[in-house]
């Protein structure tokens, strides 16, 4: 058999329900997130077995500042713990790290950080896009600005303009824990993407789970408007 026709190749995911998985167990937020991070390295891990060129997950959003000054400081240090234990993982699953939002704006030891395992990851093939301080409206009114400035303000200059101007094209979104909504992610990019919402709270997401969705995306027809 040949390759698979309708395999995705971009999968970007809405991690939900950290807090109410702890919860439901009596145990604090922090836990919850914690046990997120448990979730992402295995479905790191899982990128290459699944054939995908690029995951995209959105871990902190520009409106997650209003969390608690608690809360954002430990996801914070949650996502130092984590680029500094995997990175020697990512290398050698031929990971490459990308970080979209206006990552650039995070305390300056965590931008020192990233930009290191973006540049010692830059040779790998399959992408790890995590999006920190990222807000879909404020990316495209970024590359809107950015293609007035150029002079052409088209569907064209834009999308060259926007954070994931170098990602292929976003296949299919997910977004865990029940809830339906797109919380300002990849609004762009999602014009033609599948959506699949499901209710598992994000620490219990296994990589079974997407492969389940990425089978079932294999077998959908996608019209992209035509016929
Ligand atoms: C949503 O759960 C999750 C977040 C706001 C953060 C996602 C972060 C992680 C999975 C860990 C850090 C990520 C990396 C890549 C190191 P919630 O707190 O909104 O849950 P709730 O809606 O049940 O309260």
């Amino acid at each position: 058999m040949g390759e698979e026709p309708n395999r995705a190749k971009h999968v970007a995911i809405i991690m939900d329900g950290n807090g109410r998985w702890a919860k439901k167990r009596g145990l604090p937020r922090a836990m919850g997130h914690q046990r997120g991070v448990e979730a992402v390295r295995k479905l790191v891990r899982s990128v290459e077995p699944m054939g995908l060129d690029c995951l995209t997950l959105y871990a902190f959003s520009s409106e997650n500042w209003k969390r608690s000054e608690d809360e954002v400081d430990g996801l914070m240090n949650l996502m130092r713990k984590f680029i500094k234990s995997d990175l020697p993982e990512f290398i050698s699953n031929d990971v490459r790290l990308k970080i979209i939002g206006n990552w650039q704006s995070l305390a300056p030891d965590i931008v020192e950080m990233l930009e290191d395992a973006i540049e010692q990851t830059s040779k790998g093939s399959r992408m790890l896009a995590v999006a920190l301080n990222y807000g879909s409206q404020q990316e495209i009114a970024r590359a809107a600005a950015k293609a007035a400035a150029i002079g052409e303000v088209t569907e064209a200059t834009i999308a060259a303009h926007l954070d994931t101007a170098d990602m292929p094209p976003l296949d299919l979104l997910i977004r865990t824990s029940g809830e339906v909504r797109l919380s300002n992610f990849l609004l762009w990019q999602s014009a033609y993407a599948e959506m699949l919402f499901v209710d598992t709270l994000w620490p219990d997401f296994t990589p079974e789970i997407l492969q389940a969705a990425l089978d079932d995306f294999a077998m959908r027809e996608r019209r992209f408007g035509g016929r």
